[in-house]
């Protein structure tokens, strides 16, 4: 089978992940960026993978010769001329990105669609200064792009919708999980995520509970890391920027509102395991005994951070911002979460979760706690989610 040109632009950590997927997947791709230094570092990162790969049996080395044969690398943008698909992955700038486009239209043929990587930006915004807006969406990975399944492809409000399921069957192509979310701030991991570091934040603030405890708390219920060891591996500094960047996004509401010893840690220089400290020590230094008195047990700890993911699927799922289905699909394959949010609502019942939410509420007497209203419908006609496929 003869397979389609994707164009990737940007060849860092996610055009390089994204071009890798591509080929694995049979399509030939040509990754284009400005720095001829980061091409030949992207070409050497690709052998070393495909190295590791052939050891490892996952490919032959004739795959592996003809793996990295379907990536052509290139700085000049004409080179993206007969690609079906092109992928932004660029600096996070929207001036940057506007004049990368418009250079693009002019390459491209008019049937070729163009998407962002972007994580933060609204794609509605970026597809306002392209000729053609109707051809543009958002295709969303996740770092690293060869290893994290969950794609969330994401329409602007200009975006032809007849374009959606043709990604969607690409990404089905390329091994992927597509999912369909609405160009709202954080899509849909990133907004849906906010609370397990929030709330796990405040928690350490009020000195309920220790980080330990914290991550402890909530591996003992399936999760794969701790909040804080999780912000630690993320890097602070990121995750810190995404959290300001959907609390500004959400016109400051309170419910995502990021927290001072985050903020602190970023200004330490504390940033994670890639700086050595983060909240806990990387760089071989005693781990400092924490504060054994903790008020909290891990039942309160787990309940308080779960209602609010909750309620944040919940409130995502009222504003039709995906469907039930792929909501719990971003959290299970984008973030490993143990189980899907609305599924976990079931599991303990509607109810409960908007006592534990209405407990937060009176404790804290703010908006932030506020259950989402079909939270409140549904346990009050005892209720629960259907989360299969239809
Ligand atoms: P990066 O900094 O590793 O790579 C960006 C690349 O773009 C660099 O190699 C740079 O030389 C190139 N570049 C910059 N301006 C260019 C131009 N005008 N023309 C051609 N090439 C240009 O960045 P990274 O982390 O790969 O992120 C890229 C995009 O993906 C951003 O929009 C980011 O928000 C998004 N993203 C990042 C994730 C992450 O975890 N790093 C996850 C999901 C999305």
């Amino acid at each position: 089978m003869t397979h389609s040109t994707v164009g990737i632009i940007g060849a860092g950590a996610m055009g390089s992940g994204i071009a890798q997927v591509a080929a694995q997947a049979g399509w030939n791709v040509v990754l284009m960026d400005q720095s001829n230094d980061v091409l030949t570092h992207s070409s050497a990162a690709l052998a070393k993978v495909c190295n590791r790969l052939v050891e490892k049996g996952r490919i032959t080395a004739d795959e592996s010769v003809a793996l990295q044969l379907r990536i052509d690398r290139t700085t000049e943008i004409q080179k993206l001329s007969s690609c079906i698909l092109v992928i932004e992955a660029i600096v996070e700038n929207v001036t940057v990105k506007q004049k990368v486009f418009a250079s693009l239209e002019n390459v491209v043929s008019n049937a070729c669609l163009i998407a962002t990587n972007t994580s933060s930006l609204s794609v509605t915004g970026l597809a306002s200064s392209l000729q053609h807006p109707e051809r543009f969406l958002g295709l969303h990975f996740f770092n690293p792009a060869p290893l994290m399944q969950l794609v969330e492809v994401v329409p602007a409000m200009q975006t032809d919708l007849r374009h959606v399921p043709r990604c969607i069957e690409w990404m089905g192509q390329w091994g992927k999980t597509p999912v369909q979310t609405k160009d709202t701030p954080g899509f849909i991991v990133n907004r849906l995520a906010r609370p397990f570091y929030g709330e796990a934040l405040r928690i350490v603030e009020e000195e309920l509970a220790t980080t330990l405890e914290v991550d402890a708390a909530m591996k003992a219920i399936g999760f794969r890391m701790g909040p804080f060891e999780l912000m630690d591996l993320i890097g602070n500094d990121i995750n810190y920027a995404v959290t300001v960047s959907v609390f500004e996004a959400f016109y400051f509401d309170p419910r995502y509102r990021p927290s001072l010893i985050q903020k602190q840690h970023v200004e330490a220089g504390w940033l994670g395991r890639k700086s050595g400290r983060g909240y806990y020590r990387y760089d071989g230094a005693p781990v400092a005994s924490s504060a054994p008195n903790a008020m909290k047990d891990p039942e309160w700890i787990q309940h308080r951070i779960v209602s609010m993911l909750i309620n944040e699927a919940v409130d995502a799922l009222s504003l039709g911002i995906a469907t039930a289905v792929d909501l719990e699909l971003a959290m299970t394959r984008g973030v490993n979460y143990p189980k899907g949010l609305l599924a976990w609502a079931n599991e303990w019942g509607v109810e409960t979760v908007l006592e534990h939410l209405q407990g937060l509420q009176e404790r804290y007497g703010e908006d932030r706690y506020r259950p989402a209203p079909l939270l409140r419908d549904m346990a009050a006609n005892n209720q629960s989610f259907n989360v299969e496929q239809e």
